[in-house]
């Protein structure tokens, strides 16, 4: 599904908003790990580096890939249009802003 973000936005927030099942147990306070967000390729690199803590708590994260990341610490920045996040366990992806799905 497509979402409409702004910059500033915080994926978490952003997704709850639109009731997309991102849990956010600790409500963006770095203390869970229920935001786990898969973030394709090409954007992993125009996010900002995790901290050590956001680290540490991946690695207790269940089914860390790669390309793991907790949502609520991605605030949403002009590169970042067009993100794609998929949800761990989730059939679901979302996307955020100026994303086109192609047709089927
Ligand atoms: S909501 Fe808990 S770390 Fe993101």
């Amino acid at each position: 599904m497509a979402v409409r973000g702004k910059v500033g936005d915080n994926v978490l927030y952003l997704a709850h908003r639109h009731e997309i099942e991102m849990e956010g147990a600790c409500e963006a306070s770095l203390a869970c790990t229920t935001c786990h967000v898969y973030v394709k390729d090409e954007y992993l690199d125009r996010l900002p580096e995790s901290t050590e803590k956001e680290d540490d708590l991946l690695d207790m994260a269940p089914f860390l890939k790669q390309n793991s990341r907790l949502g609520c610490q991605i605030v949403l920045t002009k590169e970042l249009e067009g993100l794609e996040l998929q949800l761990p366990k989730a059939t679901r992806n979302f996307y955020v802003d100026g994303h086109k799905p192609k047709p089927h």
